[in-house]
């Protein structure tokens, strides 16, 4: 089906993706219409091995350790566009950078192996909501719009892949992932986080309202009213909630992440007036959790 340029859903370890063949222009067109997308956001190019990525892009060395560091894994690294890559021009909307990360689930390598050739995949969920974690997920968003989906269950990790730019003198963190800010520093130092609220970002996908739920998301909640969902962390709940799903009982980031979009899910009813949120420390997983709660409370 990717031969044919059709689209497919597949899981990663982060979340579903929505994959197409990212040498067809046809095919990368599909994944804008489909996911309801606007053109100047980039895609993230899939590949089933690192040295793939030589033929297209400009590699250097840090970019060069970092992969042989951390992939396959949760990290996507924007690099600068080789003179030969046949990668299609939709896909980098425009910029002369494109994203590539080698996945660390064998469903994924496998199909990525298979096809061929590179697959442009975001997260396979209609622009602007919430990213799947499993097939119920993207089919609910997506059935009738995809060939297929490719079913591995839930994903393991829950929230995206970091992105780091490496096109710069610096590299430069524009959105928290699966690779904590802690893991790159033991390989980079000190690294630049963007602010993403600057005239031109560099990151386009990083819009401020984004993995939203339909109803309101209230943030480091103390107290909870009764017509309130809560999202608990840590032993101590808060009492009098209309419903309350724990991201983790014993206060893991790595659990509250893999839990975070299929709980929010869960509790986006029409009958709750908002899902009041405990506050989540910044920490490992907790900077990504944090980042996705902001942007799903903004309206
Ligand atoms: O974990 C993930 O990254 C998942 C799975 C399927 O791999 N994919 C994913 O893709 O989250 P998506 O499209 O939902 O998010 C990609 C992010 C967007 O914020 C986009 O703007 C940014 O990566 N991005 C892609 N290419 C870029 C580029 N050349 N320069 C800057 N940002 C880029
Ligand atoms: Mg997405």
């Amino acid at each position: 089906m990717l031969r044919a340029g059709e689209l497919v859903a597949f899981p990663t370890e982060t979340v579903y993706g929505l994959g197409a063949d990212a040498t067809n222009d046809d095919a990368v067109a599909a994944i804008f219409r489909a996911k309801g997308r606007p053109s100047f956001n980039p895609l993230i190019i899939h590949l089933s091995k690192a040295d793939q990525v030589e033929r297209l892009a400009q590699v250097d060395g840090r970019a060069a350790l970092l992969m042989q560091r951390f992939w396959p894994g949760p990290l996507s690294l924007v690099l600068r566009r080789a003179p030969q890559c046949n990668i299609s021009l939709l896909a980098s909307a425009g910029l002369d950078s494109l994203a590539f990360r080698v996945p660390a689930h064998p469903l994924a390598l496998e199909l990525i192996r298979q096809a061929g050739r590179p697959i442009a995949a975001p997260s396979a969920n209609r622009s602007g909501r919430v990213s799947p974690t499993d097939t119920q997920h993207v089919l609910k968003e997506l059935a009738g719009s995809i060939a297929g989906v490719l079913d591995g269950g839930p994903c393991r990790v829950g929230v995206e892949s970091t992105v780091l730019d490496m096109t710069g003198l610096h590299p430069v963190l524009l959105r928290p992932g699966g690779i904590t800010v802690e893991m790159l520093e033991t390989v980079l130092g000190p690294i630049e986080i963007a602010t993403g609220t600057q005239e031109a970002p560099r990151s386009p996908g990083m819009m401020e309202s984004h993995y939203a739920p339909e109803i309101a998301v209230r943030l480091n909640a103390s107290s909870v009213a009764a017509d309130e969902a809560l999202l608990a962390f840590g032993p101590d709940t808060l009492p009098g909630a209309a419903e309350t799903l724990w991201l983790s009982r014993s206060g893991n980031v790595d659990e509250a992440a893999a839990n975070l979009f299929a709980m929010l899910r869960r509790l986006d009813r029409p009958d709750f007036t908002a899902i009041a949120v405990m506050p989540i420390p910044e920490q490992g997983l907790g900077r990504a959790i944090n980042d996705r709660l902001r942007r799903a409370a903004k309206r």
